[in-house]
């Protein structure tokens, strides 16, 4: 599947700048993007930073110069945005707006697009980010591998499920930040604290990634607990004092909250 020649992008705010910056990195992986000109400092930074980004103050230009658009406001505004705008039957639409369903958004466009919603993260910008796709389709995979991985979600229950999943990134700094914290009432310099942790946390990713269907994440957990260990007390520790549910009940809440 070929990737887009000319994608543009509603919307130039944080996600929109990871995007490009990850779809224009060396070598760029698109000849031509468009952006709108909201946020004013992001677009020109881009324009500034990548001579194959063209500024338009006008999203319909956007639309009618783009063989692929992306719907990247937010969700408070995106049916305002989107109304008046005319795409053409089965032009590609991605739509990375959350918590906004695809019947709405194919209420606003009203024409045949090929429609897909996507959660991108920040780590596109370095062709990092795990992608959440839906429904599966080929071209919005393609564009999604190059920023890094894409996840095609064949049902909307298993996307609201990833993008529960996803809000648990606050969590995990959250996490670092009260050990780090913890470490240095107990003596150890905030720096010396953040320097260890960030690396153990990304090998132990790295390690999930490297075994992959090899291994279970809890066939992990259990290989880094030596029985009657550090690291088993401290799970037990977690368990018994109602992390695990904790955690659950989060998860829940959340999806409640995506699924309405
Ligand atoms: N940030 C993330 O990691 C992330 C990840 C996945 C999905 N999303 C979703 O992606 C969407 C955008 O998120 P974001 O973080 O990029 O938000 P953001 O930084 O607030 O960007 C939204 C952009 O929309 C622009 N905008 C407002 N009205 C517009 C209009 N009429 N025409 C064109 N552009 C207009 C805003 O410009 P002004 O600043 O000039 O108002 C701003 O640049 C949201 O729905 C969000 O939920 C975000």
């Amino acid at each position: 599947m070929p990737l887009p020649e000319k994608i543009g992008f509603i919307g130039t705010g944080a996600i929109t700048d990871a995007m490009v910056r990850g779809l224009l990195a060396e070598p760029a992986a698109v000849p031509h993007v468009m952006v709108s000109q909201r946020s004013a400092d992001v677009s020109a930074r881009l324009a500034a930073d990548f001579p194959q980004v063209l500024v338009s103050g006008d999203n319909q230009a956007i639309v009618d110069g783009c063989d692929t658009v992306v719907l990247a406001i937010r969700p408070q505004i995106a049916e305002e945005v989107i109304r008046p705008l005319k795409f053409r039957d089965r032009q590609k639409v991605i739509s990375v707006i959350a918590a906004t369903s695809r019947e709405a958004l194919l209420d606003w466009i009203r024409a045949d697009v090929r429609l897909s919603q996507a959660i991108p993260l920040p780590f596109v910008a370095r062709r990092k980010g795990v992608t959440a796709i839906y429904p599966p389709d080929a071209d919005t995979a393609v564009l999604f591998n190059v920023l890094g991985n894409a996840v095609e979600c064949e049902t909307k229950a298993e996307y609201d499920l990833l993008a529960a999943a996803s809000a648990l990134m606050a969590t995990y700094f959250g996490i670092m930040h009260r050990t780090t914290e913890w470490l240095a009432e107990n003596g150890l310099p905030e720096e010396k604290g953040r320097a260890y942790l960030a690396p153990l946390f990304a090998s132990l990713s790295e390690t999930a990634i490297f075994v992959g269907k090899d291994a279970d994440f809890i066939d992990l957990s259990r290989e880094f607990a030596t029985k009657g260990g550090l690291n088993e007390q401290v799970f037990e520790d977690f368990e018994r004092n109602d992390g695990i549910e904790a955690l659950r009940r989060a998860l829940g809440r959340i999806l409640k909250r995506i699924e309405q």
